[in-house]
């Protein structure tokens, strides 16, 4: 690491690790490439900072890596030897090629995302659950987590009553098999319709909620059937977004949990009753009532996440558990972690809610066909049509287009979702996200099937005929300077559960590649000098290809 390298050189006599953590990237290069601010020295060295800051100038020790030290005010600025610097990192990316840590070994995370409500489309809010939680399990694997991913389907509740209720009385079976969800939804909505016109439906639906509830020898096999077909049209399209789940164990397996979870709250005196209901008081926490059982006897949200999560804690001991979804669950999450705490789960403090804020469609176009929340197989058709339309027309040597616009399709959906702090609602910008520039992954795509490029036309193999003297190039440090920030960026990132830091990243690399590629040109007739700046490419490859892992989306070698 840079910083030990330099702290290193400083012989000051007071204890050096103060300057650990004050010693910083300078984001304005004019002041130098680090800094130490000394301020907060002072007090605990009774001296002033710009002292301190001369103390430290004054006593460091010459090295290759350093051209300059200034002092300015209270800051000792660090001017790094570019050459030297551009050496150092390569050098450390070809011998230590890797971008796996074992930070966390030996921990465990479950990841809860996507959990979609069967036998309703995936929309595109799914879009956002479903690829945070993605990446945020890559970003833990690689700093070492084993990661645990479930999918806690909604496989469970009165709209199950309504459609199973649909389709005895006006349904089809040869529909069913034909046109599956799509078919399904149709029956919800004319439930919907006709209860309108007809009070007595919603009865109904009840009536034929509990005979799934309690197995019915006609009806349940029914309610399997819609959630078998639902199932596989959410797996179809996890699989397409490279999504794959350890679990599917959805909110039905956990309703027989009920009389437990009111057993031990009941034995710890947390239980109340309210108007019929049984709830736990948390107006103390300023968390209102958590509802636990509803005065009709059956079981609630917070009930079965209640008892899921003790589930998995019996399976997985996990050392962590986070959930995605949109930020109005919020006050749902912090109930039930309260539960679970005053219940005495000490794994409580190791639940974690990350939410996102509103993600949704420009009006117009596709979004004005099915409202807002698009649902998911259209907007992955139009990412497509409209994908291939760019492409046709180039000049490709690969067979496969189909392939890469799939690959270049998909990622644009996937990039938007965690382009953005996740927090902040953000519109979809369905017109200009497929455009290979800009702040799209599309640009991010052609950017490394432009190093592929390269290093196809020379027929690059890895070697070690390479001379660092001509990495002196400036676009060459700049490249450098940020790719060795991968682990701090990493590690950022996991703290703050924010894919989006990744993907920011992610997007500056490429900027710089292409900064670098055209103030240097990569290909020239001295041999030696060609094969160090494609060494030099070929690493920022196996970066971005793990970049872009982390953050969802697919590399192509040509488009
Ligand atoms: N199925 C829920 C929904 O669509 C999300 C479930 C989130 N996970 C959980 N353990 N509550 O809103």
């Amino acid at each position: 690491e840079i910083k030990n390298l330099v702290l290193e050189n400083i012989n000051v006599d007071f204890d050096k690790n103060l300057l650990e953590n004050l010693f910083q990237e300078n984001s304005d290069k004019q002041n130098g490439d680090y800094t130490i601010p000394c301020f907060s020295l002072a007090k605990a060295l009774r001296k002033s900072p710009l002292i301190i800051a001369n103390e430290i100038k004054d006593n460091f020790k010459q090295c290759s890596l350093i051209d300059k030290i200034e002092v300015v005010n209270g800051y000792v600025n660090f001017f790094i030897n570019k050459l030297e610097f551009n050496k150092l990192i390569l050098n450390n990316l070809i011998k230590n090629n890797n971008y796996n840590f074992d930070t966390f070994n030996g921990k465990v995370a479950c990841f809860d995302y996507s959990s979609v409500n069967l036998a309703k489309y995936m929309h595109i809010g799914h879009l956002s659950t479903t690829i945070i939680g993605e990446s945020l399990a890559r970003i833990y694997e690689a700093l070492g987590y084993k990661s645990v991913r479930i999918n806690y389907i909604g496989d469970y509740g009165t709209p199950f009553g309504k459609m199973v209720y649909a389709y005895t009385q006006w349904g089809n079976q040869q529909e069913l098999e034909e046109r599956g969800v799509d078919y399904i939804q149709e029956l919800y909505v004319e439930f919907c319709k006709r209860a309108e016109q007809d009070e007595t439906l919603d009865e109904k639906a009840r009536e034929y909620f509990k005979k799934i509830e309690l197995k019915d020898n006609d009806i349940y096999p029914i309610y399997q059937k819609f959630i078998e077909i639902s199932k596989q049209e959410a797996k179809s399209i996890l699989d397409l977004l490279g999504v794959r789940f350890d679990s599917w164990k959805g909110e039905s397996s956990y309703t027989n949990q009920l009389e437990n979870v009111v057993n031990m709250l009941d034995s710890k005196q947390l239980l109340s009753s309210s108007e019929g209901a049984k709830i736990v008081d948390l107006e103390n926490y300023n968390l209102g009532a958590c509802l636990i059982q509803k005065s009709d006897g059956t079981s609630l949200y917070a009930t079965r996440d209640i008892a899921a999560a003790i589930d998995r804690f019996n399976e997985y001991n996990f050392d962590k558990m986070i959930y995605v979804t949109a930020v109005q669950q919020k006050l749902h999450f912090q109930q039930f972690f309260k539960v679970l705490e005053l219940l005495g789960y000490d794994f409580s403090k190791n639940l974690n809610h990350t939410y996102y804020g509103m993600f949704s469609l420009p009006t117009g176009k596709i979004a004005s066909r099915k409202g807002k929340q698009a649902v998911l197989r259209d907007l992955m058709d139009y990412a497509y049509n409209k994908v291939y339309d760019i492409l046709k027309d180039r000049e490709f040597t690969i067979e496969n287009k189909n392939e890469v616009a799939t690959k270049v399709a998909l990622s644009a959906l996937k990039f938007n979702a965690i382009k953005n702090d996740r927090i902040k609602d953000s519109v979809f910008d369905i017109e200009n996200c497929f455009s290979f520039d800009g702040d799209t992954s599309s640009y991010m795509q052609y950017t490394y099937a432009r190093i592929s490029s390269i290093l196809r036309k020379i027929d690059y193999k890895l070697t070690d005929n390479i001379d660092y003297q001509y990495l002196d190039g400036e676009q060459c440090f700049n490249l450098l300077f940020e790719i060795n920030n991968y682990k701090n960026v990493l590690f950022k990132a996991y703290n703050q559960n924010e894919p989006s830091i990744l993907s920011k990243y992610t997007l500056d690399i490429c900027k710089l590649v292409n900064k670098f590629y055209i103030a240097e040109k990569v290909i020239s007739d001295n041999q030696q000098k060609t094969t160090t700046k494609a060494t030099l490419l070929y690493y920022v490859k196996q970066t971005l290809k793990q970049l872009f892992n982390l953050i969802c989306i697919d590399t192509v070698e040509e488009m």
